[in-house]
């Protein structure tokens, strides 16, 4: 099938790779021009595990362009994804002006046959209505132009603005999301055509028969086929739900803490019931990155704009505010005063296997650090070597863990990258000032820690 995918952020380049892995023809689109010029040149803008090996060979067999020519990808799609951003503004509102533009642009393009408009970006519930209009208004503006430009009769015809749209929410997790693709748990459409759903159950149909998944012989991949708005609240109930049993395991460690239990045989304990599940039962210090932030208080606002106060969402985000200061007080605890002191921290993006710092503990604990009169250090496998580290400020970041180490007073586990597991504690313990370890992950081994020469501080552990 033909494909066009708006946006080569996130989303966008792995929805569109993937896509022509599987056999679709996809153009991506973005209006980064320097962006589409990488990415011509086969590299990949985002570090993600797989990524620009299925790009180089999808490119090698002529089934995936990259152009910032937003209408040549309209004429050459038939199913048209927009995967632009919709970052959060102050209110805690999603800013959708990125996808206004691009849902404006396509209409500003539409010609003859039918178009099925493909909603990935996660946006407010409702905004399916919402593009359509959009659309329609883009069709209108450019009837307007032409019409005044003297267009004849035959030009107008052509202008059918014959489309549908669907939203296809993505479930990727960072660092995963080729596997994730091939590998889904579902694939959810929402659309009030079937139609326009059948043209997306037959774009899907070599990932919903598992024939790019890691086991083959798993029965096909549920399709759950509903309405635009539950399509939409699918993607956030789902992230709220992750992000709020977080904080439910993170409350529990707290008391924990307080009682002399563990958390970590709790979790084990509690998510052997199937009814709970053990996945997303790790506390630590919070959650961070791209989604959960955003969505968990985009849905609270929704509720809120329909006078409805959701008031357990609200106490997932209080409950992840805390975490992070959590780490801070457990640092006073064991360093009486921060002033003065140096702190390390091991990991500095908001989970392993990826670069993005978006909204990770990180920096909130960076900035109390400093706040309160702390030397910040950092070492982190991905932030270390790349240039990223030239924008992060009130941290100094070094090129590997023995740089770290020397002269810390504490070091805080805060990203629970698999190389941490086997770093030289014992030699990283005596080039401290002070070997004590705040594990915001509870990712090492205490006792081999203990071992090691440190004093070692879990998360209700
Ligand atoms: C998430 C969703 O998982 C994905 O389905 C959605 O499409 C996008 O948002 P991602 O942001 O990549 O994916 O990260 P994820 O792996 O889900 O982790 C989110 C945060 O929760 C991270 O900060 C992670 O460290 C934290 N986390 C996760 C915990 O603290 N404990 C856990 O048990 C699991």
């Amino acid at each position: 099938m033909r494909v066009c995918v708006i946006g080569t952020g996130y989303v966008g380049l792995v929805t569109g790779v993937c896509l022509s892995h599987i056999g679709h023809n996809v153009i991506c689109v973005d209006n980064n021009e320097e962006k589409v010029k990488l990415m011509k040149s086969g590299q990949s803008p985002i570090y993600e595990p797989g990524l620009s090996e299925l790009m180089k060979s999808s490119m090698e067999v002529g089934r995936l362009e990259f152009t910032a020519d937003l209408e040549y990808g309209v004429d050459n799609g038939d199913i048209l994804f927009i995967a632009v951003g919709t970052p959060p503004l102050p209110t805690g509102e999603s800013d959708t002006r990125y996808v206004e533009a691009v849902a404006r642009g396509i209409g500003a393009h539409l010609k003859d046959g039918y178009k099925v408009i493909v909603n990935k970006s996660t946006v407010p519930i409702g905004s399916g209505d919402w593009v359509r209009m959009i659309v329609l208004d883009g069709v209108a503006e450019r009837q307007k132009t032409l019409v005044a430009a003297g267009a004849g009769d035959e030009t107008m015809t052509q202008i059918t603005a014959e489309f549908d749209v669907v939203s296809n929410p993505e479930f990727l997790r960072e660092g995963s999301a080729v596997f994730d693709t091939f590998n889904p748990d579902r694939i959810v459409l929402g659309s009030n055509n079937q139609k326009a759903l059948d043209m997306m159950q037959e774009l899907y149909m070599p990932l919903i028969d598992r024939s790019f998944a890691d086991d083959k012989n798993l029965p096909p991949v549920p399709v759950v086929m509903t309405d635009l708005n539950s399509a939409e609240m699918i993607k956030y109930a789902a992230n709220t739900f992750l992000a709020t049993k977080i904080s439910f395991i993170n409350e529990v460690a707290n008391i924990c803490d307080r009682v002399g239990a563990d958390v970590v045989e709790v979790a084990k304990g509690i998510g052997l019931d199937s009814r709970i599940g053990t996945k997303f039962l790790q506390a630590g210090i919070g959650w961070g990155g791209s989604c959960f932030p955003k969505d968990v208080s985009a849905l609270v606002h929704t509720a809120d704009d329909y006078g409805y106060d959701a008031e357990l969402l609200k106490a997932a985000i209080t409950v992840n505010k805390r975490q992070r200061l959590i780490t801070l007080e457990k640092l006073q605890k064991e360093l009486k005063i921060l002033k003065g002191k140096v702190v390390g921290l091991l990991g500095l993006t908001f989970k392993p296997d990826t670069d993005d710092m978006r909204d990770a503990p990180s920096l909130d604990l960076i900035e109390q650090l400093n706040r309160l009169g702390a030397k910040v250090k950092a070492y982190d496998p991905i932030v270390s070597q790349t240039g990223m580290r030239h924008g992060l400020t009130g941290v100094q970041v070094e090129t590997d863990p023995e740089r770290l180490a020397d002269g810390c007073d504490a070091l805080v586990l805060v990203t629970d990258w698999e190389q941490f597991r086997t770093l030289d504690y014992g030699n990283i313990a005596k080039l401290m000032n002070n070997p004590t370890i705040i594990d915001g992950r509870n990712f090492l081994d205490r006792a081999a820690a203990e071992k090691a020469g440190f004093n070692y501080v879990g998360v209700g552990h």
